[in-house]
């Protein structure tokens, strides 16, 4: 669906030069909801307001089905737009507007007829529950209303894409919930691929199939969000995952590893086998259940005393029975 190649963005201003993407190429599937995190200026930002080409990209390529829109012109460009909602993190809202006007807005840009207007914005806000909201102002609705007029706004065009630029930053965690179950709900209901720029792994696992990690304008890691999350391969990765809490050091002595337990390996008593097969103890120093998309992932931090040899035949083990396991001391 959206296929970005080495694309670069570099902002000047007179002398001065930021280079905010450095050669980002990306591959995102149909129907997936594909997260792209980083820290604040990491240049999620500049990436997603590329792929609509908002932001002109310095360099690279953006085929979105098919076509590059690099290159396009203004004409074929809006014509390209229109199939790619957007929505963010302010709501963009316009407040001389009814909510029922917002949602037309997009239509009436193309000259719709007036009676299917009525029809596309009565059904747009059934489906994101606003109906007895149709009239009143932005002003007079919570943040999760907003953002769902937002929603409905960005979908009167039926787009292929929907771009979502920390669409629930805004938002107490409650009515997060909410947006990002609407976001689901939809791209389920109508195969929308959606892409999602935040700075919560919250986020993340909640509704994305695949992550991208953004770091300094590159992508330092992306894979599958299960995978990413059971076994995060890059210090930046982890400072989102954040499967542990720091434990304080004088209480950890020998070998510390960190164990993530997904479906195929929930039914084995793996610990004990492990401390039979190497005649070693466990200590175990936590443990939990982190969800991700719905899917169980069990977290086990456990102290052994073994050299290394002894700990890479364990972590050999554990992989064989499909834990995933790193070494954190
Ligand atoms: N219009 C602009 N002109 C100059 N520099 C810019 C502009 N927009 C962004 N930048 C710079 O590009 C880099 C990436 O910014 P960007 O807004 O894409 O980051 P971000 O990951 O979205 O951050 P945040 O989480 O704070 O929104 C930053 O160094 C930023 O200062
Ligand atoms: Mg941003």
């Amino acid at each position: 669906m959206i296929n970005i190649k080495n694309l670069s963005k570099v902002y000047t201003k007179g002398n001065n030069q930021v280079t905010a993407l450095k050669s980002i190429s990306l591959h995102i599937e149909k129907g997936d909801i594909y997260g792209i995190i980083g820290l604040s200026g990491a240049g999620k930002s500049s990436l997603i307001r590329c792929i609509n080409r908002l932001e002109e990209p310095t360099s690279g390529d953006i085929f979105v089905k098919n076509i590059n829109l690099v290159g396009l012109k203004s004409k074929e460009l809006r014509n390209a737009r229109k199939k790619m909602g957007m929505i963010f993190q302010n709501f963009n809202l316009l407040h001389s507007k009814t909510v029922f006007e917002n949602v037309a807005f997009p239509l009436r840009l193309i000259k719709t007829p007036e009676k299917i207007i009525k029809e596309k914005v009565n059904s747009l806000l059934e489906l994101v529950k606003l109906q007895d909201k149709a009239h009143v102002y932005p002003s007079q609705l919570s943040g999760g209303q907003k953002q769902r007029v937002g929603i409905a706004r960005a979908l009167a065009n039926e787009p292929d894409v929907l771009l979502c630029d920390e669409a629930t930053s805004a938002l107490d965690p409650k009515t997060t919930k909410q947006i990002l179950k609407l976001l689901k709900n939809i791209n389920k209901e109508f195969g929308l691929t959606i892409v999602v720029i935040t700075h919560e792994m919250e986020v993340i696992k909640e509704i994305c199939n695949r992550v991208a990690i953004l770091e300094g304008g590159y992508i330092i890691e992306e894979g599958a969000t299960i995978d990413i999350f059971s076994k995060p391969g890059n210090s930046v990765t982890k400072h989102f995952v954040e499967h542990d809490p720091s434990l304080p050091d004088q209480y950890i002595k020998g070998k510390v590893l960190n164990l993530s337990f997904t479906e195929n390996s929930a039914g084995e008593p793996l610990i004990s086998r492990l401390t039979k097969k190497f005649d070693i103890d466990v200590n175990i120093l936590s443990g939990k259940i982190e969800y991700i998309q719905e899917k169980p992932i069990g977290k086990l931090t456990i102290q052994l005393n073994v050299d290394c040899d002894q700990l890479l035949a364990i972590v050999s083990f554990l992989e064989e029975n499909h834990v995933k396991a790193e070494v954190l001391k």
